[in-house]
């Protein structure tokens, strides 16, 4: 007859390896689960700090609009908007000072050029209807215009710019009551959307603890998973040590069992012949006295 090579047969061994894989699937994917959270919370933080970003152009940008635009000494690097049509554009102090008056969008321009933040944030202000052609979007821009028009208010994505991971956001701007001295006649009412602001973040910036971050986890796993490793063959040396002495046991019973179905056939043969000799002795007697009575009669 075959052996069956079927589950019953497989050894400690192959039942050990077995739990070792598992183990170890188990451990990757959990590692590789917690790889990925950090991944996410990485695009997560960059996301907040793009928008505190925003939150704050915007917020000086409407410091200046809610002036009408603001006054400065005109210079080489600060010339008139010659896109700014509103009388008083160009005026003279009492004491003969030139001033030129620098709409928010104009402003706030100068500033994210001439002050770039630290992390290489660049922002920009944009619309699908610009009044200054350098203004006008890009492909992406546009479609984030496009999403605001259709109610969105923010567009969040990641992008490949030259080789680099950039998170771009972009908020719209809506029309207030302040914006319309300078932008009523391109036909724009309160509470339409007159473009929007959008900042491009390296995600670089954001990684810079990954790469010791990923080593902890390595290790830790890695920790945890030796542990695991070291549970399992002690255990496998239990079973192998506790099968061997199963085995030593079993085979020292049969071997009493044996010897016990032997010694108790020979007392049941030894009874046996004992109760023969008893009958026979007794049959014995009987003879011995029918004669004795049968001699003593006649
Ligand atoms: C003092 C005039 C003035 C006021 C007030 C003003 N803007 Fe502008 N804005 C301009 C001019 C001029 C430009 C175009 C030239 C430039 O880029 O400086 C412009 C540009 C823009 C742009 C960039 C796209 C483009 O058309 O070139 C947006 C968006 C914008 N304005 C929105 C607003 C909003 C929203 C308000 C109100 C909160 C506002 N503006 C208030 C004068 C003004």
């Amino acid at each position: 007859m075959m052996d069956n090579p079927g589950f019953m047969h497989v050894s400690w061994g192959q039942r050990y390896a077995l739990g070792v894989l598992i183990w170890s699937v188990l451990v990757c994917l959990s590692m590789l689960w917690n790889l990925r959270q950090e991944e996410q919370s990485v695009v997560e933080m960059a996301t907040v700090a793009t928008r505190a970003n925003i939150q704050k152009d915007i917020g000086f940008r409407k410091w200046v609009a809610s002036h009408g635009g603001v006054y400065v000494g005109p210079t080489g690097h600060t010339p008139p908007n010659p896109y700014l049509e509103v009388p008083d554009r160009d005026v003279l102090t009492n004491t003969g000072k030139a001033l030129t008056l620098m709409n928010p969008a104009y402003v706030l321009r100068e500033m994210q050029t001439d002050f770039p933040d630290n992390y290489g944030t660049k922002s920009r202000i944009t619309s699908i209807k610009p009044l200054n052609p350098a203004n006008a979007p890009d492909e992406w821009e546009a479609k984030a215009l496009r999403s605001f028009e259709q109610g969105s208010r923010e567009f969040v994505e990641i992008q490949e710019i030259d080789g680099q991971s950039y998170l771009r956001m972009m908020e719209p701007f809506i029309v207030e009551q302040g914006c319309l001295k300078c932008h009523a006649h391109q036909g724009y009412k309160v509470g339409d959307v007159r473009g929007g602001i959008g900042s491009s973040v390296p995600l670089e910036r954001f990684y810079l603890h990954r790469g010791e971050h990923n080593i902890n986890v390595l290790l830790s796993y890695g920790a945890i998973w030796l542990i695991g490793l070291a549970a399992l063959g002690v255990s496998y040396r239990r079973d192998i040590r506790m099968s061997a002495a199963r085995r030593q046991a079993q085979q020292k019973l049969h071997q009493q069992l044996d010897e016990l179905l032997r010694f108790q056939k020979l007392t049941v043969g030894r009874e046996l012949r004992m109760k023969e000799l008893v009958e026979e002795n007794a049959a014995m007697h009987n003879q011995l006295d029918s004669a004795k009575h049968g001699g003593m009669r006649p």
